[in-house]
């Protein structure tokens, strides 16, 4: 056992200390904390350790609410308070540009969430018999739960009378419990608007943040003047369509057949098929583009998007707007863009409360 001094945070919510200069990471703690750690596994250039008890802890430290926190693979940053989880994020964040993008960007634009816990509006549980559960953290083992800490009411109510049947559960914007087809309500963009999905699409899962999300992108285009937008990873058209409903011509480039068909039904449903134009494409393949845009919107996976890099230094968008939940494939992808591009804004949204996961946007305007 060790006694160690908690000296540097990391991106997976890992606290860094040093044995005779060796950096040994151990989750569940905080910078500045005095900790005894185990080591579990040692590599080359550094150590996997776990906490054994706490002689020191932050003055930033609180008791978690979830009963299976540290047992469950689901949060962990439940021991640190709200505002000092978006302190940590937005250093996350600061340093992973730095280090990644070799440049400093200091007035980051922190959204938090309205409900820090129970807003996740979509959840995979796993079903062990009937009874629902997570698989633990790191590991494929049960655990079995009763109660999500980050899942919408909704869901914990549902799972408390219903036994599991193997599938994700979600709440839509009318409250459904697990419909055929889920709904966005997007009026706060204009009256009627909104968007039919299918379960088997993406769609972000804090309902806050998304409306967060689409308003400060909805800002920004109309500043900007965009005519033209290319939605690169568009999905179900959750920033496609606001961006019609302002006047935008939209193409939304996509893999996902089931989220291309919800798309062009909400489409069709709100009178906009003349603005919305959709193409099936691998943005992970090599692809060729005619269009060429105004502004850009691309909101990729957490590989990031380096094909499309390309495109845009090739086809010079004046504006692009970057939505990314991987700070290091940002921060790789956005590096490349600096010969042309400089960086103009930068927001980090915090979809995921409890865990060490956000969301970030990047506004990049051509020289
Ligand atoms: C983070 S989601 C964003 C979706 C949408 N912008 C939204 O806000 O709901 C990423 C999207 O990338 C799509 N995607 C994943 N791999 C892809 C690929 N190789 N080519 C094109 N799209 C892909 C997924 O289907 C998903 O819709």
């Amino acid at each position: 056992m060790y006694r160690v001094s908690i000296e540097n945070f990391a991106h997976n919510a890992k606290g860094i200390a040093k044995i005779n200069g060796k950096i040994v990471f151990v989750s569940y703690v905080l910078p500045n904390e005095i900790v005894d750690i185990d080591i579990v596994s040692q590599k080359k250039d550094y150590s996997i350790a776990n906490l054994v008890d706490i002689k020191k802890p932050s003055k930033e430290r609180i008791e978690p609410i979830c009963k299976y926190y540290g047992l469950c693979g689901g949060c962990d940053l439940q021991h640190a308070n709200y505002s000092y989880q978006l302190e940590l994020k937005k250093f996350i964040l600061k340093q992973t540009i730095k280090k990644i993008a070799k440049f400093d960007f200091n007035d980051i634009v922190v959204v938090a969430s309205k409900n820090p816990f129970y807003y996740r509006r979509r959840v995979k549980f796993k079903c062990i018999g009937k009874e629902y559960g997570f698989n633990k953290k790191k590991s494929n083992e049960d655990v079995l739960i009763d109660r999500c800490v980050i899942a919408d009411e909704a869901i914990n109510d549902y799972i408390l009378k219903n036994r599991c049947k193997n599938y994700e559960i979600l709440v839509d914007d009318k409250g459904l419990i697990n419909p055929k087809k889920g709904f966005l309500d997007l009026s706060f963009i204009k009256d009627g608007l909104y968007i039919n999905y299918s379960p088997k699409a993406f769609v972000q899962v804090n309902r806050y943040i998304n409306i967060k999300m689409i308003e400060t992108l909805i800002d920004m285009v109309k500043k900007e003047h965009c005519s033209f937008v290319l939605d690169f990873f568009g999905g179900i058209g959750n920033f496609s369509i606001p961006l019609a409903a302002i006047g935008c011509d939209v193409v939304n480039l996509e893999y996902n057949k089931s989220a291309l068909n919800s798309f062009k039904d909400s489409a069709r449903m709100l009178n906009l098929s003349s603005k919305l134009k959709s193409k099936r494409i691998n943005l992970f393949m090599p692809f060729n583009l005619k269009e060429k845009p105004d502004c850009v919107v691309l909101d990729p996976p957490r590989s990031g998007a380096k094909r499309v890099m390309s495109y845009i230094l090739n086809s010079k968008p004046k504006t692009v707007f970057y939505f990314s939940c991987e700070p290091s494939t940002l921060a790789r992808d956005i590096s490349s863009l600096l010969s042309l591009y400089d960086v103009e804004k930068m927001f980090l949204f915090d979809m995921f409360p409890q865990t060490h996961h956000f969301e970030t946007l990047v506004k990049l305007k051509i020289r």
